[in-house]
């Protein structure tokens, strides 16, 4: 399982120091949530800061929750970006996208909405490293967990193990420890939590609790 701590919530004041603080808790991936303020209602960070967090030995997995991320895909990569993941709802160019991004040194990731159905992305899953399903609506932080996302996870795993397919399962949105077990029972790879790690008095110990919570 890997575990990818999400620095929208983070102290900004003090990134350096948070994001080494949880790679040296054991974080696998650095979860780097972009917002426009168009695709969602919220505006976060972009650019500058994958830029930066290029300074320390980290794997950044930027999730794109922007309109028209065709346009600043290569742009991410160039910027440091490890992994790209981008919103199927938010482009008609999910393909292309697609094809950029594994013509890339980057992970292809696309990302599916708590209310867009599992099945209408099948024909992507061949061809890309990774999927973000969201166990919330996104744009922010410190959400409820939707209680249907386990049994969507396990569509996936079923679609993954019947095709012979090996792209990875993230969840993404009010990941816990509390929830963590059953996210793992239903095939996910990869957990990402925001509070659940940078609320904790000490986020390198949450690291380890919700990677506990996996075996
Ligand atoms: C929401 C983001 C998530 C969020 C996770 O739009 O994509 O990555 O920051 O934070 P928590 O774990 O607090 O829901
Ligand atoms: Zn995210």
């Amino acid at each position: 399982m890997k575990i990818a701590p999400s620095i929208l919530g983070c102290d900004y004041l003090n990134l350096g120091k948070e994001v080494s603080s949880v790679v040296n808790g054991g974080a696998d991936w650095i979860h780097v949530d972009v917002m426009d303020g168009k695709f969602v209602p919220n505006i976060s960070i972009g650019i500058p800061i994958v830029e930066s967090l290029t300074k320390i030995e980290c794997f950044q997995d930027v999730h794109l929750m922007i309109d028209s991320p065709e346009n600043y895909v290569e742009k991410f990569v160039e910027a440091g970006a490890d992994a790209v993941s981008f919103h199927v709802e938010s482009t008609q160019e999910t393909s292309n996208i697609i094809d950029a991004l594994n013509s890339s040194s980057c992970l292809s990731g696309i990302a599916i909405n708590p209310d867009t159905e599992v099945e209408s992305i099948y024909k992507y899953l061949h061809r890309i490293s990774y999927i973000v399903v969201m166990s919330v609506f996104p744009g922010f932080g410190g959400q409820k967990f939707i209680e249907k996302t386990p049994e969507r996870v396990q569509n996936l795993n079923s679609f993954r193990k019947q095709n012979g397919l090996d792209f990875e399962i993230e969840i993404d949105g009010g990941v816990t420890k509390e929830n963590a077990k059953i996210l793992f029972n239903s095939g996910a790879d990869i957990l990402v939590s925001g509070s659940g790690i940078f609320k904790h008095e000490s986020p390198a110990e949450a690291v380890k609790e919700i990677r506990g919570m996996c075996s």
